[in-house]
């Protein structure tokens, strides 16, 4: 049952608002001075005050109200505050308003009015207090990932990021594959490194090998060495493979949805015998190698095209972290966004709508660049949206809606909250056959 504290002076209203609660089901104390009442409010479980603004010290001015709102904020920053204020005073109250959790209500009150407000600061304070404990919540939880994990200084806010970082960090500590997925520039790379950094194979190498940058004849000499004159235009000195430099370490296999069919066959060899010999030689080499790879290629589109082993993609895939694009993490937009600025550079508010706002087809990487531009045309230290150098994304209709909604319907703040002209907004609602009224 929510329990209410009353303090105010007059014995009438004190009744009063115990009758009207008592019918709803809320618990009420009453006090009649501002010592008591703060009094009672250190002493016991309060959700909500109701308080007069004039006591019986003095009772004209309202100061004396102020006064002990005032007080009861400083000491229950949190704690909703009703001011049942006379006509005259309806002005102070108003300021105090903007203090935030409180509302004024004139007397005589009109009960379904006051019993609204009691609900609507009740629920609301419910949900603030909800907030805060997802947000300690979440500060704990991070907390430790930091404590306990390299995160390669990987930036992160989002919650979807959070679950990401936790089971790359967890399945780094076994030695099963690990198959990285995602669009272009969400981090596929910085993710390798991660589950290496906090791998048994940490202490080795890292070494990473772009499928798609080599010609496809290179590919196995690349991964497995070669011996002096092994195909034309070898060498005539032997060499070292990926999979020997790699030997103790980790082996990331970049981009492998580009990796030929024949390099795919002699990889799957490798992976299930750990086995292996350079191209021109008869000497088998065994390697521990934990084995990464990453790709932006739909794996399961190449498998069912014939471009793509099924029984490597298996062998590839102990666990697959799928990243999510940026616009889908959407709170870690803006610290990733500052982590890019340089120090002494700052985001000014209408920086962050457009951020916000924009679709990011090249994710991170994408933001970095934009960052890095902005942060060089930037006159002063602010970043403005003008400095971004964005095309506004294409609005959706949930996206119209939701700006004429905060612009309760004024079309021209609409237009500039989405970032484009009122003509081009009202050709969007024409599209979308949204009505302008
Ligand atoms: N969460 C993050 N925090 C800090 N930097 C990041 C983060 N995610 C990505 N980056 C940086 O963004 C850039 C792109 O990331 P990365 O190269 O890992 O992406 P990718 O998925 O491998 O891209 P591609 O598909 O193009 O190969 C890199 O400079 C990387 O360090
Ligand atoms: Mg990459």
């Amino acid at each position: 049952m929510p329990a209410i504290l009353v303090i105010d002076d007059n014995p009438a209203v004190a009744t009063a608002l115990e009758m009207l609660f008592s019918l709803h089901d809320i618990d009420v104390a009453h006090v009649a001075s501002p010592v008591q009442g703060l009094q009672h409010l250190r002493g016991h479980d309060v959700d909500l005050v109701i308080q007069d603004m004039n006591f019986e010290a003095d009772t004209t001015s309202g100061e004396e109200g102020v006064a002990l709102f005032h007080q009861i904020r400083g000491e229950h920053p949190d704690l909703p505050v009703i001011l049942l204020t006379a006509w005259t005073h309806l002005e102070s109250a108003i300021d105090l308003v903007k203090a935030g959790a409180v509302d004024y209500l004139a007397k005589p009150w009109d009960d379904r009015k006051l019993l609204a407000t009691v609900n609507n600061l009740l629920e609301l304070a419910q949900a603030q207090r909800e907030l805060a404990q997802e947000r300690a919540g979440e500060k704990r939880r991070r907390g430790a990932l930091l404590r306990d994990f390299d995160l390669r200084g990987l930036v992160f806010a989002d919650n979807a990021s959070e679950n990401m970082l936790a089971l790359a960090c967890q399945v780094a500590r076994s030695d099963i594959p690990v198959l990285i997925t995602g669009p272009n520039g969400t981090g596929k790379e910085k993710y390798a490194e991660i589950v290496h950094a906090n791998s048994g194979a940490r202490n080795g190498p890292f070494i990473a090998l772009n499928c798609g940058a080599l010609p496809a004849d290179l590919i196995e000499a690349e991964l497995f060495g070669a011996e002096p004159g092994a195909y034309t235009g070898a060498s005539n000195k032997p060499r070292e493979g990926k999979f020997e430099a790699a030997h103790g370490g980790t082996l990331f296999l970049d981009e492998i949805g580009t990796l030929p069919l024949a390099g795919q066959v002699k990889l799957l060899r490798v992976l299930e015998t750990g086995r292996f010999q350079r191209l021109g030689g008869n000497q088998e080499r065994a390697v521990t190698v934990r084995i990464i790879s990453a790709t932006n290629a739909n794996l399961a589109g190449l498998i069912a095209e014939g471009a793509f082993r099924e029984d490597l993609f298996y062998r590839l895939n102990g666990i697959e972290l799928r990243l999510a694009p940026l616009a889908q993490r959407q709170r870690d937009i803006l610290p990733l966004a500052r982590h890019f600025l340089p120090a002494g550079k700052r985001l000014g508010d209408d920086a962050e709508r457009t951020l916000l706002r924009h679709a990011w087809p090249g994710n991170v990487r994408e933001l970095r660049n934009v960052m890095q531009r902005a942060a060089l045309l930037a006159r002063g230290d602010v970043v403005s949206a003008t400095d971004l150098n964005l095309q506004p994304a294409e609005p959706d209709r949930a996206m119209i809606e939701r700006a004429l909604e905060h612009n309760r319907g004024v079309l021209a703040q609409a237009a500039a909250e989405l970032g484009m002209s009122r003509q081009a907004l009202y050709r969007r609602l024409d599209r979308h056959g949204i009505k302008r009224d």
